[in-house]
Order: C-alpha cells, then sequence, then structure tokens
C-alpha cells in the first residue's frame, strides 16, 4: 500500500512528467494483485520483471509473493521514483529481506537487456500515452526478454481510448486506434485470461499473456483489448 509520502511524489509525477507516468493515483490493491496472479512459481528459482514500478506498491504485492530463491528487476525510467525504490530497498523490512535479489534499472525498457530470460513479467506502462509504434516495438522487446513460457501481465484501464478518442482530433485517433490493434494483435496470438478489476480509479482491465512460441494457447475466444 503506497504511503502519504509516495502518494504525493505520485502526484507530482503525473504532473510533472504526464506523459511517462500515466495515472493520477498509484494502482489499488485489487489491480496490484491481478497483476501479479502469475509471479508465484512452483518452488523452482523464478527471475521476475516489473517494468514501471513507480513508487512500488505493486513491488510490494510482487515481494510479498517471492519464493525464497526469486528474483526482482525493477526497470524505471523516472529519476524520482527510481530514488523512492532505492529507498524503499534500505530502509522498508520488507523490501530489505528481499534486497540483495531485487536489482532496480533506471533506464527505459526498451534499453534493458539481460542474459537470462525472465519467467513473470508486469508491466504497468501507461501504453495509452505512447505512439502506436512505441507500443509495438516495447511488447516485442519484452518478448525478446521472456523464458518460453513466461507469461506478461499488464493492464489497461476500461473505456479510456474510447472516450478518448470522442474527442480528439483525427491523428489522435488514429494514434489510440493503432494502439488498440497492436494489443489485439498480441492477444490473438497470446492471450492467457482477462481479470476484471472495477475496484480501482479507474477500473482496468488486466490482461495476462503467456509467450508460448512452441505450443501456442488454443484459445479462439480471446479477449479484446478495451477500445
Ligand atoms: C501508470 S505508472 C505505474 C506505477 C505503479 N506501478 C502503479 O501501478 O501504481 C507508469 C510507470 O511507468 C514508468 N515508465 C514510463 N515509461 C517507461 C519506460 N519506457 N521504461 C520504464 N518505465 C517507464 C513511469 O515512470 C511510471 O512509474
Amino acid at each position: 500500500m503506497a504511503s502519504r509520502a509516495n502518494y504525493r511524489l505520485f502526484w507530482q509525477e503525473f504532473r510533472r512528467t504526464f506523459h511517462s507516468t500515466g495515472a493520477v493515483l498509484p494502482s489499488g490493491s485489487r489491480l496490484c494483485r491481478a497483476l501479479t496472479r502469475y509471479v508465484a512459481g512452483d518452488g523452482l528459482p523464478r527471475r521476475v520483471l516489473e517494468v514501471g514500478p513507480g513508487t512500488g506498491v505493486v513491488t510490494d504485492q510482487i515481494i510479498l509473493q517471492m519464493g525464497a530463491r526469486d528474483t526482482l528487476d525493477l526497470v524505471e525510467v523516472n529519476d524520482r521514483f527510481v530514488a523512492a525504490l532505492r529507498d524503499r530497498l534500505e530502509h522498508d523490512p520488507r523490501w530489505q529481506s528481499v534486497a540483495d535479489r531485487v536489482a532496480i534499472h533506471h533506464l527505459p525498457v526498451e534499453q534493458l537487456s539481460t542474459d537470462r530470460p525472465f519467467d513473470a513479467i508486469v508491466s504497468c506502462l501507461p501504453f495509452n500515452n505512447f505512439p502506436a509504434e512505441l507500443v509495438r516495438s516495447i511488447l516485442a522487446h519484452l518478448e525478446g526478454l521472456a523464458a518460453e513460457d513466461a507469461t506478461l501481465s499488464f493492464f489497461e484501464y476500461i473505456g479510456v481510448r474510447k472516450a478518448k478518442a470522442l474527442v480528439a482530433s483525427r491523428e489522435e485517433r488514429r494514434r489510440l486506434e493503432g494502439i488498440t490493434q497492436v494489443l489485439a494483435d498480441l492477444l490473438r496470438q497470446h492471450a492467457l485470461r482477462r481479470d476484471c478489476v472495477l475496484a480501482n480509479i479507474p477500473p482496468a482491465w488486466v490482461h495476462h499473456v503467456k509467450f508460448a512460441t512452441q505450443h501456442p494457447t488454443p484459445n479462439t475466444q480471446h479477449p479484446t483489448p478495451d477500445t
């Protein structure tokens, strides 16, 4: 759960860097739980990646679910959020207990590389603020970072693209349609399940996909992204 100071920081960053922060408030606890549905494994060591941890509310949930040999990589582009995450790793007792297995990368996820792929990826990126081509390339990059059968969980606020499109310029509408198309392509190939989280401000869909390159999901009724 976010502390008062972290709420304040999030609000400041929303105003200062709206484009990359993309939300007024940190994710609520139900959204955090839905996003971390596939983090816990069956006892084998797992490598978990969280993209866009912000002040660390989803990270709290990930840490709760980490097994004794799991590792967690956090990649965050905003320097103030990175400072807050480092502070939590140093001073928050629950975070301290896993600190030797947590790495914080201060860079855009597009620049993250790894020599060992990740088993579970949780992304909190505000895709609706990005150009469609950037969303496509980030998703391709995440797939490249993923182990076979790895999951990717990410959210989108319900109805936001549709609402924005009502008042958008033609160019902006084209961008939003492009994002819908990119997400539809991803879900058509890899959808695993979708959770509806109404108890969040704003309510959100959580999409879970599985990068099963050798065993495509036999999912004929895949969920569609929110338009
Ligand atoms: C909607 S906020 C989510 C914060 C937090 N995980 C939560 O759920 O409340 C999006 C986060 O993604 C980060 N971010 C945006 N673009 C990014 C990028 N290209 N690479 C890494 N992090 C990015 C922002 O700085 C911000 O922390």
